[in-house]
């Protein structure tokens, strides 16, 4: 600060007041922008510096031409303003470590960029969403589970081939357990079937969303971590054509209504009969294309009619559990389970399962 020292007019009560209420002024508008300890420091020198300071250099210009009898009255002027200046430095300091630096509007804001669902999330929120509509209510559950609730009750007998297909994790240390007390982690959604039908009495409709594991090498198109939306829906008098029905109409909700479903025998041991469900190529139409292996149709989910084995195992385990059986002969069912990934692949073009997971913003950013 080096600027022109003022001029006293004269010596007289009113002349001092308005000449130190001018100083006082700027010091409040300098006690204003005190927040960083460089501004404090700045001002400090500017005005308490031992040979440079405002207050050194006005006090030795006043003092020296004023008469006798008026340094008194400027002494005790010069005091109230060193103590304003002090004060400023302390309640600068003092804001500025309770506070953060101090707030300046006219600085451009930080720019949050809003968050987006992730594209799984988003495609398991849509599937989710078309069941719903037609009255399906969402079920849950553990990825932790029991043998018994993801291989015994939906028909995989102990050391029964079908279940090579679903390898997985296993918790360790539960040799003294009973098998199928054993705990896993879950390799499909279907045991939500199992614990939603042991809680409940038919009617259900249920849609079952969530993340299984397998211990599948990961590929272009495999990974050991994955999603799956389930269906359940059981009743008197369901057939395969209701069945049929509802998934022909949910594929249509997903990919657009020119597409059309074909069901191929398959098996599953919780379904009898068991179906693959395929739709017709949504990149070609049916004409046959890389994305088909040119034959017009893409294979997207399993489906079947509930064994009646696993309805009765949930009796039994209702019957365990102290309630009334409630899946007998004049119950039926049809299942069904997709996987997330694969239907979220096919609707972005998304070639590497593995994008899904990468966490690269570069990826995510594109469905902001
Ligand atoms: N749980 C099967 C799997 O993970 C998928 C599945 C197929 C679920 C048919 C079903 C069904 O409910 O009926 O491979």
């Amino acid at each position: 600060m080096s600027e022109q020292i003022p001029q006293l007019s004269g010596h007289d009560d009113a002349t001092l007041d308005q000449a130190f209420a001018a100083l006082q002024k700027q010091v409040r508008a300098g006690a204003a922008a005190l927040s960083t300890d460089e501004a404090r420091e700045n001002f400090r020198l500017a005005w308490l510096g031992r040979k440079q300071g405002r207050l050194k250099l006005i006090s030795d210009a006043w003092l020296k031409t004023a008469p006798v009898e008026a340094k008194k009255a400027l002494g005790q002027r010069f005091n109230q303003l060193k103590t304003a200046i002090e004060a400023a430095l302390e309640s600068g300091h003092q804001a500025s470590t309770s506070a953060g630096p101090g707030l300046d509007i006219t600085l451009p804001g930080i720019r949050r960029a809003a968050g987006v669902e992730h594209p799984l999330t988003r495609t398991m929120r849509e599937v989710v969403a078309v069941f719903e509509a037609l009255g399906y209510s969402v079920g849950i559950g553990p990825e932790v589970e029991t043998d018994f609730y993801n291989f015994e009750a939906l028909n995989f007998p102990p050391n029964h081939p079908a279940r090579d297909t679903q390898d997985t994790l296993v918790i360790a240390d539960q040799e003294k357990k009973p098998g199928r007390e054993r705990l896993l982690m879950r390799t499909h959604t279907s045991p939500v079937q199992i614990r939603s039908m042991i809680a409940q009495e038919p009617p259900l409709r249920l849609v079952i969303p969530g993340k299984v594991h397998r211990n599948d090498e990961s590929d272009a198109t495999h990974s050991p971590i994955f999603h799956q939306v389930e269906g359940l829906c059981v009743d008197t008098n369901i057939t395969f054509s209701d069945l049929k029905g509802t998934l022909d109409h949910a594929m249509k909700s997903l990919f657009g209504s020119a597409v059309k479903t074909r069901f191929f025998p398959s098996f599953f041991p919780f379904t009898e009969p068991s179906a693959d469900v395929q739709i017709s190529c949504i990149f070609c139409g049916g004409k046959g294309c890389r994305k088909c292996k040119h034959s017009g149709w893409i294979e997207l989910l399993g489906c079947g009619m509930v064994d009646p084995a696993v309805f009765a195992a949930v009796d039994q385990r209702r019957i365990e559990l102290g309630r009334e059986p409630a899946y007998g002969s004049n119950i039926s069912g049809f299942a069904f389970g997709m996987g997330v990934e694969r239907i979220a692949m096919m609707l972005y073009g998304i070639s590497d399962i593995g994008l899904f997971y990468s966490g690269d913003l570069r990826f995510l950013e594109q469905f902001a």
